[in-house]
């Protein structure tokens, strides 16, 4: 789950990075998207990616499962926010939320600019525009961003966690900078889908 979390958020830093030039120029958004489109390297990575989703989303739902049969019965006395976040005790309803988010998220691009007319538009960003010019759609991306920030906020911590990297000085400044991230991926997201909103 680590290997495959740190992926992942590789992945969706990237991914972040080339959709803010969204908000800086078409052209260079354009370039960076057709590159990521054609690259042979990136092709292939595009497997190991829907591979390593794959492998996290089947993963996640095992790990919840088990955690579930290791104590059918309820404690008689139990209060969770004891002894952990919301983050943490969340992450299976926030995993599903982000996957519900993911399969709507590939019809409309992945779907539609590999194997669709791009709905009559001939590049990646008169798409992300005129999507984002709807306001329920930019409703549902933002609900998406804040439930992927929150994953993110416990997944970042727990991947270093998981991979043996407990330490008194240093577990405390991983989830600092793991709060940081998931706040910059949350909110840089969401200004991307609310700034084509507002200036639709
Ligand atoms: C403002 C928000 C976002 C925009 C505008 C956006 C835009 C795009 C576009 C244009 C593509 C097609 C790329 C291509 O094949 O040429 C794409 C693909 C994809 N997006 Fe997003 N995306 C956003 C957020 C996200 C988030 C938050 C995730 C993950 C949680 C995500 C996951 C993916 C995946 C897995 C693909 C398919 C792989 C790929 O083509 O590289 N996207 N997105």
């Amino acid at each position: 789950m680590a290997l495959t979390g740190l992926f992942l958020i590789t992945f969706i830093t990237l991914h972040l990075a080339i959709n803010l030039l969204t908000m800086v120029s078409k052209d260079a958004f354009n370039e960076a998207s057709h590159f990521m489109a054609t690259n042979p390297l990136i092709q292939v990575m595009q497997y190991v990616l829907a591979a390593g989703f794959l492998i996290h989303i089947v993963m996640g739902i095992n790990l919840t499962l088990k955690n579930k049969s290791a104590r059918p019965e309820k404690y008689a006395y139990n209060r969770p926010s004891a002894n952990s976040g919301f983050s943490s005790r969340s992450m299976i309803i926030t995993g599903m939320l982000v996957l519900v988010f993911l399969v709507l998220h590939l019809r409309d691009y992945f779907v539609e600019l590999k194997f669709g007319d791009m709905n009559g538009f001939d590049n990646d960003y008169d798409l992300v525009v005129t999507l984002f010019g709807m306001w329920y759609y930019t409703l549902i991306y933002v609900l998406a961003f804040i439930a992927l920030g929150i994953h993110l906020n416990h997944g970042f911590q727990s991947a270093f966690q998981s991979m043996g990297a407990n330490h008194s000085r240093y577990t405390p400044l991983i989830k600092k900078l793991g709060a940081v991230y998931c706040v910059i991926i949350a909110a840089g997201f969401s200004a991307i889908a609310i700034f084509h909103f507002v200036n639709a």
